[in-house]
């Protein structure tokens, strides 16, 4: 490790102001070479002060991401990667996973191919958040269930730093003032044979601030307009809900109904090339969203809907 990063792991874990003296000592190097560092440091976006009479003492209240913060806020160890520009971070972590990788966390400031569900792009401009990172299930674990996970973590995070409302459209939307704030990817890397989990895979993309969304994503898409966040909390925050097992299901999706912007609202979905549409009922123990369609109750584990009603329609594409 270099000295530059020995000083910041020092900052970050000592809440108290350091003399230029007292780290030189530590570090057995002139109080020079430690200002260069922490001139350096300031650079890359830390905000290191420095207080006459007390000494340095790092803010934490940074916009850049940065694995020493990532690791210092995390539950637990991760292998991070960061880069200013990716074609997208789900794509590269699959890769680093596929080539026996675990615990991987992977970051980015811009995208430049942000992969969505069923094939779809994710616009992924500067000022976003955008991260993917794998884990090994403890145990058998349906993915239904862990993408609502993921989905209540988004919102609990953003209330928690932000002191904002988010809400959900199933299965794993977010959504601020009626519109998409933040996109959720869930991916498994799964054995052939024995159909165990070997990893999963969870990419996330929220707007953090856009000031001008393009017209053509105007009437879906909203950003949450926050300048200059705390990502690495963020991410942190979000990741240790998700890795912790506290909570029990039942608890999780009652609170997932709650939050769903599609209880009891009417919807379209199509599957096999047919559209219905039909009324939202529940969301039962497995995460299946419960229509009522004709008088019948249709279980939808994944797929996209929309809100609102169309004449029912035979595709024949
Ligand atoms: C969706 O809304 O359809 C899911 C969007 C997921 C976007 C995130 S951004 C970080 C990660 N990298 C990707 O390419 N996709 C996910």
């Amino acid at each position: 490790m270099s000295l530059k990063n020995d000083i910041l792991e020092l900052l970050i874990n000592q809440k108290e102001a350091l003399s230029g003296e007292e780290i030189a000592k530590k570090f057995n190097v002139s109080r020079a070479a430690i200002w260069k560092c922490i001139q350096s440091l300031n650079d890359e976006g830390y905000k290191i002060e420095g207080k006459s009479n007390c000494g340095y003492i790092l803010n934490e209240n940074i916009d850049i991401y940065s694995k020493e913060y990532l690791t210092y806020y995390l539950n637990q160890p991760f292998h991070i990667e960061i880069f200013n520009e990716i074609n997208s971070t789900s794509t590269y972590l699959k890769k680093i996973v596929n080539e026996g990788n675990e615990n991987c966390l992977v970051c980015a400031y811009k995208q430049s191919n942000g992969r969505g569900r069923t094939g779809k792009s994710f616009f992924s401009p500067e000022n976003g958040l955008y991260f993917s990172f794998s884990f090994k299930p403890k145990e058998k674990q349906d993915l239904t269930l862990i993408t609502i996970k993921v989905g209540l973590a988004v919102i609990h995070a953003i209330k928690k730093l932000f002191n904002l409302d988010c809400e959900i459209k199933w299965v794993n939307d977010v959504y601020y003032l009626q519109k998409k704030v933040c996109g959720i990817l869930c991916e498994a890397l799964i054995d052939f044979e024995s159909k165990d989990i070997n990893a999963i895979m969870i990419g996330i993309g929220i707007n953090l601030y856009m000031p001008q969304i393009p017209d053509e994503l105007k009437d879906v898409a909203i950003s949450l307009n926050v300048k200059n966040a705390n990502k690495n909390l963020l991410i942190a925050t979000i990741m240790n809900e998700v890795l912790s097992s506290s909570i029990s299901n039942l608890k999780m999706i009652n609170e997932y109904k709650e939050k769903c912007i599609l209880m009891n609202r009417e919807i379209t979905f199509t599957i096999n090339n047919i559209s219905y549409n039909g009324i939202v009922k529940d969301i039962n123990n497995e995460g299946n969203l419960v229509v009522l369609v004709d008088n019948h109750l249709m279980y939808l584990k994944s797929g996209e809907v929309s809100l609102g009603s169309k004449k029912y329609e035979k595709k024949n594409h």
